[in-house]
């Protein structure tokens, strides 16, 4: 059989390999936290602190206290209380907590708010999507910059 013959599978295996090599590079994608997420305007603390309360979105309070929304009732005690975490930790340490914070606790039960990989029991629905958006991570750090110690 002439050479040319295989050429059509050759391309086939070449495409197949390039779509292995992107796949494994995106897998190994680093989170760098140090700056606003691609793509967003500023976070807007306003916006976040409704992104951190709402039942369907963050839903935050579910494990977090924060005393300035104790006009909210029922906040969770799994997680530290937020009071002050604007002056305890650094914007860009709020941004990976936030992101993926089983970097910082391969064991935590915080969910992973802007991470697809690694999340296993994904509804259809909810399959390499993100919980929050990049915009909405960018409000939830802005709003958390605002809580600081008295
Ligand atoms: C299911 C419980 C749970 C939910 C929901 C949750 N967290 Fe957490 N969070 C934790 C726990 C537990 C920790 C302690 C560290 C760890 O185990 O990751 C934590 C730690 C943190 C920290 C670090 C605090 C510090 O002082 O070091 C921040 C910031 C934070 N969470 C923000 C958030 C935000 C913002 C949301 C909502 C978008 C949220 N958390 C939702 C459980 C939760």
């Amino acid at each position: 059989m002439p050479v040319h013959r295989y050429a059509p599978l050759l391309c086939a295996a070449f495409f197949l390999l390039f779509v292995i090599a992107a796949t494994q590079t995106f897998a190994g994608e680093q989170l760098n936290a140090d700056q606003p997420l691609a793509g967003t305007k500023s976070g807007d603390a306003k916006a976040g602190k409704n992104v951190f309360i709402h039942r369907k979105k963050g839903n935050c309070l579910a494990c977090h206290v924060v005393t300035s929304l104790d006009y909210i009732l029922f906040h969770g005690e799994v997680g530290p209380p937020l009071d002050g975490v604007g002056s305890n930790l650094s914007e860009a340490e709020i941004r990976l907590q936030v992101m993926d914070p089983r970097i910082n606790n391969p064991d935590t039960i915080m969910p992973p708010y802007h991470r697809t990989e690694g999340l296993n029991r994904v509804l259809v629905k909810y399959k390499d999507k993100t919980i929050l958006s990049a915009q909405q991570v960018e409000d939830i750090v802005a709003y958390l910059k605002t809580l600081k110690d008295e």
